[in-house]
């Protein structure tokens, strides 16, 4: 029986998984770094590498025993290795090593990003292919069209800011705390999208590409005609219900631009799907709103259940499984970093693409 044991480790969240027959859950353990965040507004990399340091084995044990396994029956290790903060990548690289080498197991490096497409398919077994991929968390907001397994083309990303980013800097100007897209949605609930027109920033050049950084910088201009950054005892010019009306507008906006650009990318691709992953892929109200778009075009859309949108370790074995059936492992004896080698210019690549005659990395295929 294939029992993947996945570690994810590149942000805030110390995880391990252990995944069966590459989409059956048999753990998935996360424990979240927010409370040791919070009071800096946002993640202190070398805080986050430390407490990896002091959680990995506790999440590592609670993983094994949920999943009634013991280390012996794992079968091949499935490792995040970027992108990411280098010091907390670096802890479940180490310790995934350390275990391969240990046991004599394969290892598969993984991309995060590719981490969090294959949630979709531990929830939608059925899921096929090609779709139109949207990830869209705290560090990312990339659009992929994914014509086959392992195939990604980048269809667009955020030129600036990304959307969770955006969220986040938000919920602090607001004195909302970290992180800020759940508090973000919370206080929305209460307000009016229509509020305040911010902007949606669209290219003259049509391109699919993102940006958030014009939003963010008119909720600033706007607190600023307001008297003030927060709707504290020190800027009282901000009550509660323009706090809430505030929150919907900017959520209303930052949404739109989203969905606007992955409605584009699926009209552009006959017959595909849509999937969406990451920690913005929580929010409730872009889930309607995309749900809303995409049905009465009879486009299918896939978006995992909160769970597996944000940072979490199934989501890393189950692409790694795929990895490893494809074989493209790290040679742990020989020490080579934790990547797959691209078979025709040899250095290491977070994806391997198919190309013509096998598979290459994205420089090398064409
Ligand atoms: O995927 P994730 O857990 O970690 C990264 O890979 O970045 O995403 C975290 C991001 C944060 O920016 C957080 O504010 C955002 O996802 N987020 C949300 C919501 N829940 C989490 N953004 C908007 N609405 C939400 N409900
Ligand atoms: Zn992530």
């Amino acid at each position: 029986m294939e029992l993947v044991l996945g570690i994810e480790t590149s942000c805030d969240e110390t995880a391990a998984a252990v995944l069966e027959a590459g989409r059956r859950i048999r753990s998935n353990v996360v424990a979240s770094q927010v409370d040791l965040h919070a009071p800096y507004g946002g993640i202190v990399p070398e805080l986050a590498s430390r407490r990896h340091l002091e959680m990995i084995q506790p999440v590592l044990d609670r993983a094994l025993a949920d999943a009634g396994i013991a280390l012996g029956e794992v079968t091949a290790l499935a490792v995040t290795v970027g992108p990411g903060l280098v010091g907390s990548l670096l802890v479940g690289v180490s310790v995934a090593k350390a275990i391969a080498f240990a046991r004599r197991l394969p290892l598969v490096g993984v991309n995060h990003l590719e981490g969090h497409i294959a949630a979709a398919f531990l929830e939608y077994p059925a899921l096929s292919y090609p779709f139109v991929a949207l990830v869209v968390s705290g560090g990312h907001t990339h659009l992929y069209h994914v014509p086959a397994e392992c195939e990604y083309r980048l269809l667009a990303k955020t030129r600036d800011d990304a959307a969770g980013e955006a969220f986040d800097k938000v919920g602090k100007l607001l004195g909302l705390g970290f992180p800020g897209g759940p508090a973000i949605e919370r206080e929305a609930q209460g307000g009016d999208p229509e509020a305040i027109p911010f902007p949606r920033a669209v290219f003259s050049d049509g391109s699919l590409d993102f940006s958030f950084s014009g939003l963010k910088t008119a909720v600033v201009h706007h607190l600023k005609g307001r008297g003030g950054a927060a709707p504290s005892s020190e800027h009282p010019r901000i009550g509660p219900q323009q706090l809430r009306d505030i929150c919907a507008s900017f959520q209303q906006a930052a949404v739109d631009m989203l969905v606007e650009r992955v409605m584009r990318a699926a009209r552009d691709f006959p017959n595909t799907r849509v999937v969406v992953a990451g920690g913005v892929a929580c929010n409730g109200v872009f889930r309607q709103a995309l749900k809303a778009e995409v049905e009465p075009e009879g486009i299918q859309l896939f978006i995992p259940s909160p769970a597996l949108c944000t940072d979490n370790a199934a989501m890393i074995a189950a692409a790694g499984a795929v990895r490893l059936r494809l074989a493209s492992r790290v040679d742990v004896a020989r020490g080579r970093p934790g990547l797959p080698a691209c078979p025709r210019c040899g250095a290491p690549a977070e994806m391997l693409v198919r190309a013509r005659g096998g598979v290459a990395c994205v420089r090398c295929a064409p």
